[in-house]
């Protein structure tokens, strides 16, 4: 039985793609598995046992990444699952720095007793009055799966779209509209729009990066969104910029004890991805990619390890290794292999940053030898018999 540890609730429809061979736990020290949404882990202790951990969601700021890869655990997340009902909230809160439909609402909310309301809302709604999106220049900065439907569905609303990503995918790009503008840098964005969005995952080196500097290159009056993660923005710096109406508007699903209580911030509590869709979406892609890895070795869409794919092993044996990216792996993995007189059937090698997957198809029986031999290899981390 595979032990699943689910550090927080995940959609049913998804748990229900776990196969009767696995089963799930409350305790995290003797899982197999994780599946994780939002919970931090920085904190927890990795056991041996523990092999792999499935981020439902995009964003993997709450997984020790390096601590996990270095350990043999692979994470994944499930990048576009939830990126149509990101995209909805961008939209929603590009309309809602446009044009003051809170304040309206408001004002409903503070006259619905006058029984006049009809006529005297007439007069009223001047003071609510905003501009259209249609016309204006929206730079989307990261065209991952969320910033290109959020580029796209800008154009269908009549916007002049540009896009910045230096790691553009080619799957990304083919589902670019043409429409949209590539420029090469952050700077060309700030300098032509008035609408901001910004659609990259939290690193060393996005981190803060909305910032005083950044900010000056900026049209004034322009609209910023954040619906990625709020060290992206240097509240200090945002707050200095939306008191001198530099920033006309800060838009964000990822308030804070400072960004809430801004004048001009329009704030959600993290609710871009939090549509019945999103999370079916990413518990499914979760749940798929947890239990192929599981069973057949197979890695697709991980972020600490490369994506690795020899489908369903048909021969008599197969082993993966998470090893380093280091000289001399392959041939010390295929020697230990020769040494036990064990013929490699077909193999495949990917390596992603400092660390590499092997994938070994065997037209023997797997030993408890070989794997000795492998496990004893300075530079493997860890050696999983599938079959
Ligand atoms: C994501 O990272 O996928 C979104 O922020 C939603 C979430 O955290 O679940």
């Amino acid at each position: 039985m595979v032990k699943v540890n689910c550090l927080n609730p995940i959609a049913k429809v998804g748990m229900k793609l776990l196969p009767a061979s696995f089963g799930t736990t409350d305790n995290f020290a003797e899982a197999e598995a994780v599946l994780v949404r939002s919970a931090s882990m920085h904190e927890l202790d990795l056991s041996d046992s523990l092999l792999a951990v499935a981020r439902a969601g995009a964003g993997v700021n709450n997984i020790p990444l390096d601590k996990c890869a270095d350990k043999g655990i692979v994470v994944f997340n499930t990048p576009g699952a939830n990126a149509n009902g990101v995209k909805e909230m961008v939209v929603a809160g590009m309309l809602l720095a446009a044009r003051d439909i809170r304040g309206g609402m408001q004002w409903v909310a503070d006259n619905k007793s006058d029984e006049n309301i009809n006529k005297t809302m007439e007069k009223a709604k001047n003071a609510f009055a905003g501009t259209e999106i249609k016309g204006k220049k929206l730079g989307v900065i990261g065209l991952g799966a969320i910033g290109v439907l959020v580029a796209n569905a800008a154009v269908a609303l009549g916007m002049e779209v540009y896009g910045c990503d230096p790691y553009l995918s080619v799957k990304n790009a083919l589902n670019l509209s043409r429409s949209v503008t590539l420029v090469k840098s952050n700077s060309e964005i700030y300098a032509e729009c008035d609408y901001i969005s910004v659609h990259v995952p939290l690193l060393n080196d996005t981190k803060g990066m909305i910032n005083k500097a950044s900010i000056s290159m900026m049209k004034d009056g322009v609209v910023v969104l954040n619906f990625a993660r709020d060290l992206l923005v240097n509240d200090d710096d945002m707050k200095e910029a939306l008191e001198s109406g530099k920033v006309a508007k800060y838009v964000t699903d990822f308030p804070n004890a400072k960004s809430a209580n801004m004048e001009g911030v329009i704030a959600f509590p993290h609710l871009g991805a939090s549509t019945a869709e999103s999370e079916d979406n990413c518990a499914v892609m979760a749940v798929n990619q947890l239990v192929d890895y599981i069973e057949n070795g197979n890695i697709a869409n991980s972020v600490n390890y490369p994506a690795c794919d020899m489908g369903v092993c048909t021969r008599e044996g197969r082993i993966c290794v998470n090893h380093k990216n280091i000289p001399n792996m392959i041939s010390e993995i295929t020697g230990a292999c020769s040494a036990e007189h064990i013929n490699i059937h077909e193999m495949v090698n990917k390596s992603k940053g400092d660390y590499s997957y092997t994938m070994l198809d065997l037209d023997s029986k797997v030993t408890d030898a070989v794997v000795k031999k492998l496990e004893g290899i300075e530079g493997i981390i860890k050696v999983r018999v599938i079959k």
